[in-house]
């Protein structure tokens, strides 16, 4: 062989040692938490593994870095809790055993990164991880409502209406539609949501603003609804009517206007000036 398959032979016995110490032994196979999840509710947190002929220590069960869970197969009681700051969830521990962790009464302080870590017997003490993250979602405090500026208003004037979701972690994710149909996204005005600083929790705001124009009204109102949702977990929704102020004949023309007819001040000024032309044609032979 000449020199430059030496440093090529090295690196394969050296990949060959690295998965050589992944495959053999203790090894992790799946790690999963409900998510996301309301706060109050709970789940099982699972973490499986093969021991592949290793004796287990410990399973410790970790939100961030603060170890709520551990199992020691050789010690009695095996399975042992412990306080986290907050007191982010509780685990059930009579329904708990190995890796598989009953909680309840999460609070938004159980969101992040869950991490379960298993550890064999000496004389290696053979150490495995893995994550999983978690979302607690804090469902808002009110449905959904639609406000503005009043809601009659003159053709062609602007109609403006917040639609607002409050108090939830995260925001909700705001929907307007107009006559059914979604906004058009020129309409819409976003606001960054308003933070109660208390409680950490958001109300989501998201404006809508459009001229009011004759064809948009049904029977003289426009429909407004408004929805808001958080993961699959929250969909509520509102709605409103727009009027428009017209007068009964003003309506009459908007009822042309919409159906094509154009508007009447226009036929008409164009009549005048026809006539008026004739008039003058007719004088000047
Ligand atoms: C909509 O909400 C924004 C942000 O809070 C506010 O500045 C604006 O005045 C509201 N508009 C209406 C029509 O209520």
């Amino acid at each position: 062989m000449d020199a430059v398959d030496v440093p090529r032979i090295l690196l394969f016995l050296l990949v060959l040692n690295i998965k050589n110490d992944v495959i053999v032994g203790l090894h992790i196979t799946k790690v999963r938490v409900p998510t996301p999840l309301a706060v109050g509710e709970g789940g099982w947190l699972e973490c499986e593994f093969v021991d592949e002929g290793e004796s287990i220590y410990a399973l410790k069960w970790y939100l961030g870095l603060d170890e709520f869970y551990r199992w020691t197969p050789a010690e009695n009681p095996p399975v042992k809790t412990f306080p986290v700051k907050g007191d982010p969830l509780t685990v059930d521990i009579a329904a708990s055993n190995r890796g598989k962790v009953k909680i309840h009464d999460v609070t938004l302080g159980a969101s992040g990164v869950f991490r379960c870590e298993v550890s064999a017997e000496a004389p290696d003490f053979h150490t495995e991880s893995d994550v999983a993250t978690m979302t607690v979602v804090a469902l808002p405090e009110e449905d959904p409502s639609i406000r503005g500026a009043g809601f009659t208003h003159q053709l062609h004037e602007d109609v403006m209406l917040n639609c607002s979701s409050p108090r939830s972690q995260p925001p909700a994710s705001l929907t307007f539609y107009v006559n059914q149909e979604l906004a058009d996204p020129s309409w819409l005005i976003t606001y960054p949501p308003l933070e109660d600083p208390e409680t950490g929790l958001e109300t989501a705001i998201l404006g809508l603003r459009f001229p009011l124009r004759p064809r948009l009204l049904r029977r003289g109102s426009i429909s407004i609804k408004c929805t808001a949702s958080i993961f699959n977990l929250y969909f509520k929704s509102t709605e409103a009517s727009v009027h428009a102020d017209v007068p009964f004949h003003a309506s009459i023309m908007v009822d042309r206007a919409a159906t094509g007819l154009g508007v009447p001040g226009i036929t008409s000024n164009v009549f005048f000036l026809v006539v008026s032309c004739l008039l003058l044609l007719l004088l000047t032979h």
